[in-house]
């Protein structure tokens, strides 16, 4: 984003890359990342403070290992390089890197070997790091000193002249202790990067730039009342006011009180315009007698779409498209691994056909999730919001097994507000990721009263992740567990037995369809 002191980071394929980005961000300097492929063209154009190469998966003794220009490091702007990043430097640079015998994963203890600026503030005896390299530094360019080494690892951090720095190990990770101290070193001493990226900074701006992109045309966008969409209609509202239309399709797959919800706040608090279309009918009548989960996701999708566009030329003068894009969804469409390595093709369901020939406005396109978040409290949206647990876009239609009929969804939503409840009020919502009822197409014998009982089966999710690729089921507590259990049979009626999901992902998703 012009006008912020801007670190680049360059990707050279690490699965730390974003989590590199968060640090920084974390420390309100604004940063972006950009594939390896572009080093040279987007050090020029965006005029960093500094540059952070990234690690990788290839060895820089392979033919086709990624390369950068050795002009990169002539610039004269600060370089760190981390792992790939270091040994890249090391041999464009004059250096040699070797392989083979020093094999490194997991914990390492490194020890400082001489003082450095990006060694600052870091205790004087030995700490833990995270190590993750089959290469090492055997040579070390002209001009360049060791200033940490570990056991196995006689080159774990560098200094050469031109401020140009290096490290084996992983500062990004949490593994790694005063990782931080030594980016902010990087960043912020070495780099002299301001911080100046914070949420009333990000609001200004954007809403700024909205203002400038759409002039007095008329925006409309989908608001389905999760996190992004809803800080997105906040910021697009602050910028344009009453030229903004949200349309909120309930589908009647939503959870209890959704559309309640988005019609309070939205519409009678905020003022906003809205129109909310009641699609049930629609919706569950295209499902009628379908069970195959792929099927659904196409069913609904395609339904979506047509009720979209159908209210969308409803109104006059529109001629943008907002749309809740993050900042990881950019970085994955441009990945040097290529966008098909790491997009899942269900996740792009609500891409809006082309003859609509509206143009995208994406306000939240630079922020990371919990950049979304921040900005959303500062807009003014409430905690509970914004910190809500992810929905699947197909809602509750790949929560209920099988066929899909209006009585098992009212069934679901019932069991699945008990259960968010109570987890509420044992105060252990914000500390899973997320948590949901599936309803299963299995009835099971019981007995309530002196009656026998044949019922529905529903199990609970309950995960722990930060990435939502792999996720632990969460321990929760068997008390809360047999709480849950309780008033869910007591409360909804066609539920006799529920069961408690223990698998993790992989092999198990997080979702059952
Ligand atoms: P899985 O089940 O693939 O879920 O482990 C990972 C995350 O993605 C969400 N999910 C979806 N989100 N449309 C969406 O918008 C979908 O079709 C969909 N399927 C899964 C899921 O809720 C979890 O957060």
């Amino acid at each position: 984003m012009s006008g912020h002191d801007t670190i680049l980071i360059l990707d050279y394929g690490s699965q730390y890359t974003q989590l590199i980005a968060r640090r920084i961000r974390e420390m309100n300097v604004y940063c972006e990342i950009h594939p390896c492929t572009v080093a040279l063209e987007k050090a020029k154009e965006l005029a960093p403070k500094g540059i952070i190469l990234s690690g990788g998966p290839s060895s820089v003794r392979d033919d086709n290992a990624p390369q950068t220009e050795a002009e990169l490091w002539d610039l004269g702007l600060p370089i760190l390089g981390i792992c790939y990043g270091l040994q890249l430097t090391t041999v464009t640079l004059g250096g040699q890197v070797g392989g083979g015998s020093h094999r490194e994963y997991g914990l390492a203890k490194v020890e400082r070997t001489e003082a450095s600026p990006l060694l600052n503030d870091i205790p004087e005896e030995s700490w833990q790091v995270w190590m993750s390299h089959g290469d090492h530094v055997e040579t070390l360019p002209d001009g360049f000193k060791v200033i940490a080494k570990s056991q196995s690892c006689p080159v774990a951090a560098v200094e050469g002249s031109n401020q140009v720095y290096g490290v084996q190990f992983h500062p990004e990770v949490n593994h790694t202790h005063h990782g931080t101290t030594l980016l902010k070193n990087f960043v912020q001493g070495i780099c002299r990067a301001r911080a100046d990226w914070t949420p009333e900074s990000y609001i200004e701006e954007t809403v700024k730039r909205i203002r400038e992109q759409v002039g007095s045309s008329r925006v409309i966008l989908g608001l389905s009342g999760g996190v992004d969409s809803s800080v997105a209609a906040m910021l697009l509202h602050k910028a344009i006011g009453d030229k903004l239309t949200c349309i909120f399709v309930d589908n009647g797959l939503l959870r209890l009180y959704d559309a309640d919800h988005v019609r309070e706040f939205f519409g009678e608090k905020m003022g906003m315009n809205l129109v909310m279309v009641d699609a049930t009918e629609r919706f569950l009548s295209q499902l009628d007698g379908v069970s195959d989960p792929e099927q659904k996701r196409k069913i609904i999708g395609k339904a979506f779409i047509d009720v979209f566009e159908a209210e969308a030329a409803k109104i006059d003068d529109a001629r943008f498209l907002g749309q809740g894009t993050i900042y990881p969804d950019v970085i994955e469409s441009q990945s040097f691994k290529g966008p098909s390595a790491t997009i899942k093709s269900h996740h792009n369901v609500g891409g809006l056909p082309e003859h609509m020939k509206l143009q995208l406005v994406e306000p939240l396109r630079e922020l990371f999730k919990d950049e979304v978040r921040q900005v959303g409290l500062t807009l003014g949206l409430d905690r509970e919001l914004v910190m809500r647990h992810p929905f699947p876009g197909p809602g509750l239609a790949v929560r209920i097994l099988g066929e899909i009929t209006r009585e098992r969804c009212e069934v679901l939503q019932r069991a699945d507000y008990i259960f968010i409840e109570k987890l509420k009020q044992a105060g252990l919502y914000n500390d899973v990721a997320q948590a949901f009822c599936v309803l299963l197409p299995v009835k099971a014998v019981g007995v309530m009263g002196d009656e026998r009982t044949y019922e529905n089966v529903l199990a609970l999710r309950s995960v722990n992740t930060t990435d939502f690729m792999t996720a632990d089921f969460s321990r929760l507590p068997y008390d809360l567990l047999a709480e849950v259990s309780t008033t869910i049979i007591n409360e909804v009626k066609g539920i006799n037995r529920v069961t408690y999901d223990i698998s993790s992902k992989p092999p198990a998703t997080i979702e059952w369809e």
